[in-house]
C-alpha cells in the first residue's frame, strides 16, 4: 500500500483531524493565529494523527474520541517542531521558512507554548485520565531526551547507546504513544496495546535513525528542512557514531573537529561520513528496528489496518522526506 493509497484510505478521518486541528489553533489574536498556524498550513506528513486512527481499528472505532487523541498528538510534536527550530537555528520546515525564521525567535517561543496549550485543552476532553498522566510523562521524557542531546553535543567519546536512549526519548515515545493511546481510546485488549506499543517503539527508533541519515544523503530540497546541520550543531547521530568504529575514520573526524585548532574543518567532517560506512551500518540499524516493529504485530487480526500499519513501516524505512 502507498502512502497516497493509504491516506485516501484514511480520508475522511483524516480530513475530520485535519479541520479540528484548524479549529484548535484558532485565537483572536492575529499575530498568534498567524504563527501558530503557520506550521499547519505548511503541510507534513500527519504521521502521528494516521498512526492514532491505525491503532483505533483495533478496538470499538469511536472518530470522535480518536480525533482528540490525534489533534492533541499532532499538536504537541508541531509545538516541540516549533521550539526545535529555535534549539537548531534551522531556516525552513516543510518546506517553508520555519516559524522562528518568518516570526522570530520570540514568537515561535509563544507560538509553541500557545500550541502545546491547545495539546492540553483537546487532552482534557478524553475520559480517560490514564491519557493525560501517559502524555505528560511523554512530554518530559521528550524534555529529557532534547537536553541529553545537547549535553552530549560534539562528545565524541559518547556510545552508541547513549544515543539510542536520546531518539527513544526525543522521536520514538511520541510515535509509540500514538499507537498506544489510539488503542486505548478504542478500549483494545491490553494485549492489543501491548503489540501496538511494541510496533510504535521499533517504527520510532528507525524514524529518527532514519531521519539522521537524511541530514547526511537528502537534498534540502526533496527534504523541507536543511541538511548537513546535526553534526555542524555538534550532533552526532548513527551514521557518525558507525563511521567512528573504523579507527582511520575516527582519527580524520577528530582531525577536523578539532574546534579552534587550524585543522578545524566541518565540511571536511561531514563528508568523511557521507562517503563512509556510517550511513550503511545506521540504515541496517533501522532497517533491525522495522524487522522487530513488523513482528509485533503478528497477534494483531489481519486486514486492511494491520496491511496499513505494516506499509507504514515500509515507508518509514524507504522514506526521501
Ligand atoms: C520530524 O518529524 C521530526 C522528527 C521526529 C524527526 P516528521 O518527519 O514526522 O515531520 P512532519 O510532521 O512530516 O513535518
Ligand atoms: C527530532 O529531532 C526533533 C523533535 C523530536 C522535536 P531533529 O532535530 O532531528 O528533527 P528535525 O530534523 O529538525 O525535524
Ligand atoms: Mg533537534
Ligand atoms: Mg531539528
Ligand atoms: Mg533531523
Amino acid at each position: 500500500m502507498e502512502m497516497s493509497e493509504l491516506y485516501s484510505h484514511l480520508g475522511d478521518d483524516l480530513g475530520y483531524v485535519e479541520q479540528r486541528l484548524q479549529e484548535r489553533l484558532h485565537s483572536p489574536d492575529r499575530r498568534l493565529e498567524g504563527a501558530a498556524t503557520h506550521l499547519l498550513t505548511a503541510g507534513g506528513k500527519r504521521l502521528r494523527p494516521v498512526f492514532v486512527l491505525l491503532a483505533g481499528q483495533f478496538g470499538d472505532y469511536d472518530r470522535g474520541r480518536l480525533g482528540d487523541v490525534a489533534v492533541a498528538l499532532e499538536l504537541i510534536h508541531m509545538a516541540t517542531l516549533v521550539h526545535d527550530d529555535v534549539i537548531d537555528h534551522a531556516d525552513t520546515r516543510r518546506g517553508q521558512p520555519t516559524v522562528k525564521a518568518q516570526f522570530g525567535n520570540q514568537m515561535a517561543m509563544v507560538a509553541g507554548d500557545y500550541i502545546f496549550a491547545q495539546a492540553l485543552e483537546t487532552l482534557a476532553r478524553l475520559p480517560d485520565t490514564r491519557a493525560h498522566r501517559i502524555l505528560s510523562r511523554a512530554i518530559w521524557r521528550m524534555v529529557e531526551g532534547e537536553i541529553e542531546q545537547i549535553r552530549d553535543l560534539f562528545r565524541l567519546d559518547q556510545t552508541l547507546l547513549a544515543y539510542l536512549r536520546r531518539i527513544r526519548r526525543k522521536t520514538a515515545l511520541l510515535i509509540e504513544m500514538s499507537c498506544t493511546l489510539g488503542a486505548m481510546a478504542t478500549g483494545a485488549d491490553t494485549s492489543v496495546v501491548r503489540a501496538l506499543r511494541r510496533y510504535g517503539y521499533g517504527t520510532g527508533m528507525a524514524f529518527q535513525v532514519i531521519d539522521d541519515i537524511l541530514d547526511f544523503t537528502a537534498t534540502e530540497e526533496r527534504l523541507g528542512k536543511p541538511v548537513g546541520n546535526d553534526l555542524r550543531q555538534g550532533n552526532l547521530t548513527a551514521p557518525v557514531l558507525f563511521a567512528m568504529r573504523d579507527p582511520s575514520v575516527r582519527k580524520k573526524l577528530e582531525v577536523c573537529l578539532g574546534y579552534g585548532s587550524e585543522t578545524f574543518n566541518m565540511d571536511g567532517a561531514i563528508e568523511l561520513v557521507r562517503s563512509g560506512d556510517g550511513v550503511a551500518q545506521a540504515q541496517r540499524l533501522a532497517t533491525s528496528y522495522l524487522i522487530k516493529a513488523r513482528a509485533s504485530l503478528a497477534p494483531l487480526a489481519d486486514g486492511m489496518a494491520k496491511d496499513a500499519l505494516l506499509s507504514l513501516a515500509d515507508f518509514v524505512g524507504q522514506r526521501e522526506y
